[in-house]
């Protein structure tokens, strides 16, 4: 792992969830499904749906507003606008470019990164990367989706997975000893065709056929990425324990992606951590995909279940396939 020159930490969240709010009963009279069978297989109980007028880049602005305002830092001193998403406004321009339009941040530089819901976990290892390396001082991370638009409302197998929302941090220099002490990216592109969106693009451009067989909308293997999830969350905590000289012992909280919350258990349960040291809001929010971890961080913040000089790992899996996980040390910038 090369050495970090300037170390990277999280200055501030903010969240921003729409006002929406879809319930299993609500779900129960659109597709052949139960309020019983969504809670028991996935621990789902409500999601946010974004209003017809709100795309990824509103829900990304509202979030990156708070967190900069948490943060104390103001637009024009960002030098980076990175956005996470599955779901950006269009393919380009980049929901990134309209987030540091509106925003005001005339100084940074703007791209989205796309990486299924390890997105987030993708896009801070990059940005990290830029503060460390002293290119960049105080960089925005933007996890947003509005994956309702993509998800086929007539497939059970999906349509009750998925939620709207957004979270951002804000990346910049901490003391030595503090921020991130260890980042891991995998992929595994063979799984590729377990979760996809097809049609749209390059390889089949929107038609009549692709349209009337659904191929703009979610296709997933539940259970073969499943299987997945537990194997590589579990990796990835290890990972980057390992490489900072860690036990998991000294794991003190952990923020995994929000998909399920079987997976959620199951990879605790092998690292024999109490679900209390673990951020579970699932059961209100659904899956956030690329927004779910900085949601999740968030929350866990305002809880006051992260400590100054906490080890917090942040782990997640997603399209791709992919997956990844970054250990701080966390910082209370605003201490
Ligand atoms: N209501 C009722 N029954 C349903 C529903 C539903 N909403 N959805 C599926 N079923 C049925 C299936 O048709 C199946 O019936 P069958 O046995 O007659 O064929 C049965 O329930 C069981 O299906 P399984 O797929 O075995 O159910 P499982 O216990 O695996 O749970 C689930 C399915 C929730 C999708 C689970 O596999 C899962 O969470 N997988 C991970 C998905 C994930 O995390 N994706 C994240 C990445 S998203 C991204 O990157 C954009």
């Amino acid at each position: 792992m090369p050495k970090q020159v300037v170390p990277v930490g999280i200055w501030g969240t903010g969240i921003y969830v729409p006002e929406r709010i879809l319930t299993n009963a609500d779900l129960e009279r659109m597709v052949d499904t139960s309020d019983e069978w969504i809670r028991t297989r996935t621990g789902i109980r409500t999601r946010y749906i974004a209003a017809e007028h709100e795309a990824a880049s509103d829900l990304a602005i509202q979030a990156a507003r708070r967190a900069l305002e948490d943060a104390g830092v103001d637009a024009e001193e960002i030098d980076l606008v990175i956005v996470a998403t599955n779901s950006p406004d269009m393919l380009f321009p980049a929901t990134a470019c309209l987030v540091q339009h509106a925003l005001g941040a005339r100084e940074a530089g703007a791209f989205d990164v796309q990486a299924g819901c390890t997105g987030f976990i993708y896009a801070l290892a990059c940005g990290s990367q830029f503060v460390a390396s002293g290119t960049a001082r105080t960089v925005l991370v933007i996890g947003t989706e509005v994956l309702s638009r993509l998800v086929n409302w007539k497939d059970r197998n999906t349509c009750v997975l998925f939620g709207d929302g957004a979270g951002a941090v804000i990346l910049g220099p901490v003391p030595e000893g503090y921020g991130i002490l260890a980042t891991r990216l995998g992929a595994e592109g063979s799984g590729g065709h377990l979760l996809s969106l097809p049609a749209g693009l390059s390889r089949y451009p929107a038609s009549e056929e692709t349209l009337a067989k659904n191929q703009h909308f979610i296709h997933m293997n539940g259970r073969e990425v499943f299987k997945f999830a537990v194997r590589v969350m579990e990796e990835g905590c290890r990972e980057v324990l390992q490489a900072a000289g860690l036990g998991l012992k000294e794991l003190d909280f952990l923020i995994p992606h929000q998909a399920n919350i079987r997976i959620i258990e199951a990879a605790a349960k092998r690292f024999d951590l109490p679900l209390e040291r673990v951020w579970i809001n699932v059961d209100r929010y659904g899956n956030t995909s690329a927004a779910s971890i900085p949601i999740a961080l968030h929350e866990a913040l305002v809880a006051g279940r992260i400590q100054n000089g906490n080890h917090v790992v942040l782990v997640a899996f997603g399209a791709g396939l992919t997956w990844g996980a970054v250990l701080m040390r966390w910082y209370d910038h605003r201490r």
